[in-house]
């Protein structure tokens, strides 16, 4: 049979054929790592907000706990943000002429809640439980970061799935005693308390897809 093609043809549509598998590969390469850069999670930016309120400053410089703020973290799927009439237990009393706190002080009198922006948000395909972590002897800080350092909020982690199912795959490398949930500051000593804790709290490895996309 004579040959179709040209014996030089092969060496060209091989090399074409492989450069364009490189090409797709570079181009998913690159969506990949743009779908992982701070632009598209949005780690570190800061939102502008009606009020610019400090965690730095309510949490690390007055030492106001979480809960006191966030009162539903504990039994509820919703940590919460909390009402105006939250802040008036001191703001009606202290920085009363504050410009800054115009917008509180407004948002009391015509009972409408302030508009915070919010900073986390997770697509609604996917299902989230505080209480669940809390419970199970997951910080705060593992998931936000030093808040007790943000003069504004901002996110720390990706919340991608992949964030998600590193912990769901090992729970050991990051549990802490209960009594240590809102520690910003807490660092495990004990090598061993991983492994103690997650037969103390019965954890257990969630990686079924229904846990989280109900
Ligand atoms: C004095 C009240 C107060 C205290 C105490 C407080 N927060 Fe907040 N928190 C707020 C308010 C108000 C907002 C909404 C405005 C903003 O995002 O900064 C908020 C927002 C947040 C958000 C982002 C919510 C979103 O939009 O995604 C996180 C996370 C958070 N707080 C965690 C914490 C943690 C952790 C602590 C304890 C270390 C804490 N907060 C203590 C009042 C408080
Ligand atoms: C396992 C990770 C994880 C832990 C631990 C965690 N959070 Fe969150 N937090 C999230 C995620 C994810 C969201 C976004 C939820 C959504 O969009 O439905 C969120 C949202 C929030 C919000 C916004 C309001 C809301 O409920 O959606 C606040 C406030 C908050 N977290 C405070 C806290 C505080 C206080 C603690 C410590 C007791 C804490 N979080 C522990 C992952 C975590
Ligand atoms: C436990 C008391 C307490 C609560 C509750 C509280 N604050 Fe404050 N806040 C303070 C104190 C004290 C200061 C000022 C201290 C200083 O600057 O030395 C302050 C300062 C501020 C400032 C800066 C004001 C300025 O002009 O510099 C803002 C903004 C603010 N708070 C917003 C809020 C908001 C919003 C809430 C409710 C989510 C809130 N605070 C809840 C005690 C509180
Ligand atoms: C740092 C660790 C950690 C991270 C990060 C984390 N989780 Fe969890 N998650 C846990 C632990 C521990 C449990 C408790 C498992 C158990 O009940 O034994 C849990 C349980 C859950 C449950 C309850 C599952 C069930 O069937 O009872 C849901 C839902 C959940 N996580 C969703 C998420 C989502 C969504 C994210 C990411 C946005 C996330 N988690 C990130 C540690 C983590
Ligand atoms: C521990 C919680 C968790 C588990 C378990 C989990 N997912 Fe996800 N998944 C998420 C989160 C969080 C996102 C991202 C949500 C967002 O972007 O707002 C996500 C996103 C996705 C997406 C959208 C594409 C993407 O990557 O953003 C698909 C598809 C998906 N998950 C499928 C699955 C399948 C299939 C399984 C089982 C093999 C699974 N998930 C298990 C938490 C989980």
């Amino acid at each position: 049979m004579p040959q179709i093609f040209h014996r030089s043809f092969n060496t060209l549509s091989l090399v074409s054929i492989y450069g364009s598998v490189f090409a797709v590969a570079g181009i998913g390469w690159a969506l990949s790592v743009l779908a992982r850069s701070s632009y598209a999670t949005n780690i570190g930016i800061t939102r502008e907000q009606p009020v610019p309120f400090s965690h730095q400053h309510h949490v690390s410089e007055l030492g106001i706990d979480c809960r006191f703020c966030h009162t539903s973290v504990e039994d509820s799927s919703f940590a919460g943000i909390p009402p105006t009439s939250t802040c008036m237990k001191c703001h009606s009393q202290i920085w009363v002429g504050s410009k800054m706190l115009e917008p509180v002080r407004e948002s009391y009198k015509t009972d409408q809640s302030i508009p915070w922006n919010r900073v986390h948000q997770l697509g609604d395909f996917c299902y989230f439980n505080h209480s669940i972590h809390v419970k199970k002897g997951v910080g705060c800080v593992t998931c936000h970061g030093r808040v007790d350092q943000m003069p504004l909020m901002w996110q720390d982690k990706t919340l991608l799935m992949e964030w998600c199912l590193d912990c769901h795959r090992a729970p050991e490398k990051y549990v802490r005693p209960r009594d240590k949930i809102f520690d910003m500051t807490y660092e495990r000593k004990d090598p061993d308390e991983g492994r103690r804790l997650l037969e103390e709290y019965q954890i257990k490895s969630k990686m079924s897809c229904n846990a989280c996309h109900r």
